[in-house]
């Protein structure tokens, strides 16, 4: 694709896509072209030129477009099957997801690039890391999560506190202990324990603002514009695959 890549936004109107719709601003590699919204229909979305009802629609009014999806569980299924049919690269950064909507999305990524991202932030594609590489150093065997998020979130554990869970590799074994806590507005914090019985690792990941997640699906969307079909993540995006550790 020349020029700047052509964005649509799920879920414009929730706090995560009105994040995304202010960072596309400043970002002159993006154009917001549409926006998707079930509520308050008719009305104008602020930093987008359209607004549609449902994902399909919108997709089907704009070509060569990139989707990024903040929006609820239950819905990601569907816009992962309508971005298929209309060949539209998704970045999916909707959390909580259930079994039918990773389904829906695997099957998506048969035929376009699929980003799916359950925390857009590079700290913590580099925490990921830093656990891996601490569980090869046997410290992962006593691990515990805390995440600590706003009030409104719905999903618990966090998407972010089960990736960080999967990074430590402990397939098979016993889940590390996940302490979510819901408070006030924090952004999102999740800090891991580590250690045994002479050694402690603490690590600590605060996002201080939702523009973190914002320009990493920017990031993302302009990555999946020139992806092939597959089922992507942050690695990817951020170029983290040749690391010393997966
Ligand atoms: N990946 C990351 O880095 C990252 C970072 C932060 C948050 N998140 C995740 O992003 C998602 C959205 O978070 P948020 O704080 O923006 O939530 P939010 O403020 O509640 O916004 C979600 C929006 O989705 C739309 N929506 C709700 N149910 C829907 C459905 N069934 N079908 C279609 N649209 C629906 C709603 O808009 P309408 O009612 O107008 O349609 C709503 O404005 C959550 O899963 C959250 O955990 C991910």
């Amino acid at each position: 694709m020349s020029g700047p890549v052509r964005l649509i936004v799920l879920g414009a109107t929730g706090r995560m896509g009105r994040a995304v719709l202010t960072a596309a601003v400043a970002a002159p590699e993006v154009a917001v072209v549409g926006a998707v919204s079930r509520s308050a229909e008719g009305e104008p979305v602020p930093g987008s030129p359209r607004r549609f009802t449902t994902a399909a629609e919108a997709f089907a009014a704009l070509d060569r477009a990139v989707a990024v999806d903040f929006t609820r569980a239950e819905a990601v299924a569907a816009h992962a099957a309508a971005a298929a049919a209309a060949g539209v690269p998704l970045v999916e950064g909707t959390t909580g997801l259930d079994a039918e909507a990773d389904a829906a999305l695997r099957r998506a990524a048969g035929r376009i690039p699929v980003v799916l991202a359950p925390n857009l932030s590079p700290g913590i594609a580099v925490l990921r890391r830093m656990l891996a590489l601490a569980a090869r150093a046997g410290l992962g065997g006593e691990a515990t999560l805390l995440e600590r998020h706003h009030r409104h979130k719905k999903d618990a554990p966090s998407g972010t506190a089960r990736l960080l869970a999967r990074s430590l590799g402990r397939d098979g074994e016993a889940e590390p202990a996940i302490v979510s806590l819901r408070q006030g507005e924090i952004v999102g914090e999740h800090t891991v324990w580590l250690g045994g019985e002479d050694e402690e690792l603490v690590l600590t990941h605060r996002a201080l603002d939702r523009g973190l997640f914002a320009r990493g699906a920017l990031r993302a969307a302009v990555w999946a514009a020139g992806a092939g079909p597959g089922l992507h993540t942050m690695d990817d995006v951020l170029g983290l695959r040749e690391g010393p550790q997966t």
